[in-house]
C-alpha cells in the first residue's frame, strides 16, 4: 500500500528542502551524521498530517512548513535515543546511528536534532507551536520511562499500556495535528479538536507498530524486538490475560529467564496467534481509527478531507 500523498505533493517537495537545511551543521562530523540521518528519511507521515491538518483548516504558510520540520526533527531526535534505549541495530532498513556511532554519539545527536528544532521555532517566534511540541516531547519521555520502568514489572494491564502508548508515541501526532491546525488558524478550539484526532490516530499507529512485531515482514526495523526486551504489547497482554496459569506461567518465565532465544520468541508469538491475541489487537486498532475518521468527519466534506481519510487508513493498513 502507497502513501496517499497527491494532494500534498508539492509541499511535501519544499518541506523535505527546508528540513535538510535545518538539520545542517557547521562541524564537520556532525554534518557528516545529520546528512546520513536526513539521506534515510522514513514515511514522513508526522509532516504529511501537519499539512493536511493545516489544509483541512486553512491556507498552508510558512508557519505550517516551520512546524513540519519541527516535528520531524523532534521525531528524528527521539529515532536516534530510541534505538540506544531499545539496543536495536536497525533503523529504516539501514544500520541505527547507535549502531554505527554507538552510545555516545547518538545521545549527542539526538540533543542536537532536539536544540535545532526548538531554535527554528524561536528564531521565528512560533510560540504556541513550540509549546505545543514541547508538551508532546515531555509526554514522550514519560512514556518511554513508564515503559521501562513496566519492563520491569512486566505490565500485564492494558490501561497502562495505552497511558504509555498515548504518551511515546499519540502526543506527538496529536501535536503535528495541532501544529498544522493553529498555524492557519490562531484558533484554540480547532487545535485542540484536531488535537483529540491526532492522538486517536497516534494510538492505532502504535498498536500497528507493535503488530508488526509479531511478523517476519521486512519492515526497516527488527522485528521480535519487543520481546526481547520486555515490552508487554497489546497482542501479548491479551494472551496472559486469557490463558490457563500453566500456560501463563511457561509465557512468563520465557519472556523473564529466554528473551534472547529466537526459537522462544518464536514460540510466543505462535501462542500469541493462537489465542486470538492478533485478532483481538487488529479489532482495537480499527476502533481507534474509527474514532479519528469521526472527528474527521464533522469536518464539512472536501478533497482534503478525502485524502486526510486515506492517510488515516494508511496508518493502519500500511506494510511498513
Ligand atoms: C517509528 O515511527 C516510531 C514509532 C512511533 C513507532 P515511524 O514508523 O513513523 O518511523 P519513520 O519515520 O517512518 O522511520
Ligand atoms: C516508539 O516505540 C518509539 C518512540 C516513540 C520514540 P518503539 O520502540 O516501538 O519504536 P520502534 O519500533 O523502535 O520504531
Ligand atoms: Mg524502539
Ligand atoms: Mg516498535
Amino acid at each position: 500500500m502507497k502513501l496517499p500523498v497527491n494532494l500534498i505533493e508539492a509541499e511535501l517537495t519544499l518541506f523535505e528542502k527546508k528540513f535538510k537545511d535545518a538539520a545542517r551543521s557547521n562541524v564537520f562530523m556532525l554534518d557528516r551524521i545529520m546528512r546520513y540521518v536526513v539521506k534515510r528519511k522514513g514515511k514522513q507521515i508526522r509532516p504529511m498530517f501537519v499539512f493536511l491538518a493545516a489544509k483541512l483548516c486553512g491556507k498552508v504558510n510558512e508557519t505550517t512548513y516551520r512546524a513540519a520540520s519541527l516535528v520531524e526533527l523532534l521525531h528524528t531526535a527521539t529515532l536516534v535515543h530510541d534505538d540506544v534505549v531499545d539496543d536495536s541495530p536497525e533503523r529504516r532498513g539501514f544500520f541505527s546511528v547507535y549502531a554505527l556511532w554507538k552510545n555516545k554519539i547518538s545521545v549527542l545527536v539526538g540533543d542536537y536534532l532536539l536544540a535545532k528544532g526548538l531554535l527554528l521555532s524561536l528564531d521565528n517566534d512560533d510560540f504556541e507551536i513550540l509549546k505545543l511540541l514541547s508538551d508532546a516531547v515531555r509526554k514522550m519521555s514519560e512514556g518511554e520511562l513508564l515503559q521501562m520502568e513496566k519492563s520491569r514489572s512486566l505490565n500485564l494491564d492494558e490501561d497502562v499500556y495505552l497511558e504509555i502508548i498515548r504518551n511515546k508515541t499519540a502526543s506527538l501526532l496529536a501535536a503535528a495535528c495541532g501544529a498544522g491546525a493553529w498555524s492557519v488558524t490562531g484558533d484554540k478550539e480547532i487545535t485542540r479538536k484536531m488535537q483529540l484526532f491526532g492522538e486517536k490516530v497516534g494510538i492505532a499507529f502504535q498498536i500497528k507498530d507493535d503488530l508488526f512485531d509479531y511478523t517476519s515482514q521486512d519492515i526497516g526495523k527488527p522485528t521480535g524486538n519487543d520481546i526481547k526486551e520486555k515490552k508487554l504489547t497489546m497482542p501479548l497482554i491479551y494472551t496472559l490475560n486469557n490463558t490457563d496459569r500453566k500456560k501463563r506461567r511457561e509465557l512468563i518465565y520465557i519472556i523473564k529467564n529466554e528473551n534472547t532465544r529466537k526459537d522462544k520468541i518464536a514460540y510466543i508469538v505462535d501462542e500469541v496467534v493462537k489465542a486470538g491475541g492478533i485478532d483481538y489487537t487488529v479489532e482495537r486498532m480499527k476502533a481507534y481509527k474509527q474514532e479519528a475518521l469521526s472527528i474527521l468527519h464533522s469536518f464539512p466534506p472536501s478533497e482534503t478531507r478525502d485524502g486526510f481519510e486515506d492517510l488515516v487508513n494508511f496508518v493502519t493498513d500500511r506494510k511498513y
